[in-house]
């Protein structure tokens, strides 16, 4: 049998203060109602200062390790997908690798925003198949509050704080990543995007969007990319257990699942809870429903996100 990188543990972890929305309505022209009703959020996790993506990602990836019944010694890839890195180099991978106490191994950010997840997941498990990684811990972690502009309601109400980390190794026994499918298309740069950077102003910059033109192609891209996906493993919606998608907006979520003809009590929905946590946000809600004892091992589950650049992708596995 061909060998697959299966899912081994997962682990997630969210900083200590949750915000909800009537406290956001002291702070800028919004009401719970209108976030409610447009996105589905109730509440976010926000990072205190002694917070970081890399302390977040830390703590996920120990209960992920733990989860698989492994130690940090046996970790010998870490792929860490973030938009807000503690800082510009060196890596947080490599932050978390050190915190860890796990002296060589493989270690690196990847860049994808919302999709960074997604990336991370199909670079670490093309390593495994290829035979030059045996076990990859994959984390999504971000701390989008510190580059979120406060005083615009159009944005700050809908990002929250937190990571979440998997690991991945190798399975013989029809277990593990059977298809994955990634986009880009870099004429969106300018839908969703940060405007700073160390190369540019010198600055870390703030986030920006046209909400409204993001959520157009986000549909769109997502069910396109979900369909191509189920086709190269040779799946139909039907086969799908559980869809675990990107947490943007609950709108986005219904209006995907519909689109495919998925049941909305086969998706995981966590944004009510957690927000959009950019590229945290897939493995957040995978530990959630993997710890909750929804998703068991065998089932099909597919994962799906879409985010700034555009990038946008999903993988299917056999959890
Ligand atoms: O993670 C990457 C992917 N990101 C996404 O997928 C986000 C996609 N976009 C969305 O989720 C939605 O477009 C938003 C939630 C961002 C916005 O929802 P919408 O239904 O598209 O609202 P809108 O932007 O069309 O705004 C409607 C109205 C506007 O007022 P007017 O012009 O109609 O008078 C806004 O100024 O709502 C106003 N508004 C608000 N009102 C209260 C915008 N933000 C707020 C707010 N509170 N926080």
């Amino acid at each position: 049998m061909t060998r697959r990188a299966a899912i081994l543990g997962t682990g997630s972890s969210l900083p200590r203060t949750r915000v909800t929305n009537a406290e956001l309505a002291q702070r800028v022209e919004t009401s719970d109602e209108w976030i409610v009703e447009r996105t589905g959020i109730h509440t976010r996790y926000i990072a205190a200062e002694d917070e970081t993506t890399a302390s977040l990602a830390t703590d996920a990836s120990v209960r992920a390790i733990e989860a698989a019944g492994l130690t940090p010694q046996d970790i010998d890839l870490i792929v860490l997908a973030t938009a807000t890195p503690d800082q510009t180099f060196p890596s947080s991978a490599t932050k978390v690798q050190a915190a860890l106490g796990i002296v060589d191994c493989v270690s690196f950010d990847v860049a994808a925003v919302c999709s960074g997840f997604l990336y991370a997941v199909s670079v670490a498990e093309s390593m495994i198949r290829a035979g030059s990684a045996t076990n990859a811990l994959v984390i999504g972690s971000e701390t989008f509050s510190r580059i979120l502009d406060w005083d615009d309601r159009t944005t700050c109400v809908l990002f929250g704080d937190g990571a979440g980390a998997i690991v991945l190794g190798p399975a013989e026994d029809g277990r593990g990543v059977l298809a994955t499918r990634l986009h880009a298309d870099g004429r969106y740069n300018d839908l969703l995007y940060v405007d700073g950077g160390p190369s540019t102003t010198g600055t870390v910059g703030k986030l920006r969007m046209r909400g409204q033109e993001v959520f157009k192609h986000a549909v769109g891209k997502l069910a396109g990319v979900l369909s191509e996906v189920l086709g190269l493993a040779g799946l139909e919606p039907k086969d799908v257990d559980w869809v675990v998608p990107h947490q943007a907006n609950a709108r986005i979520l219904d209006a995907t699942a519909r689109k495919l003809g998925l049941p909305a009590e086969k998706v995981v929905v966590t944004v009510d809870q957690h927000a959009n946590t950019s590229a945290a946000s897939v493995p957040l809600a995978l530990d959630a429903a993997v710890r909750d004892g929804r998703i068991k091992s065998g089932d099909i589950v597919v994962l799906e996100a879409m985010g700034g650049g555009f990038t946008w992708g999903a993988s299917v596995l056999r959890y």
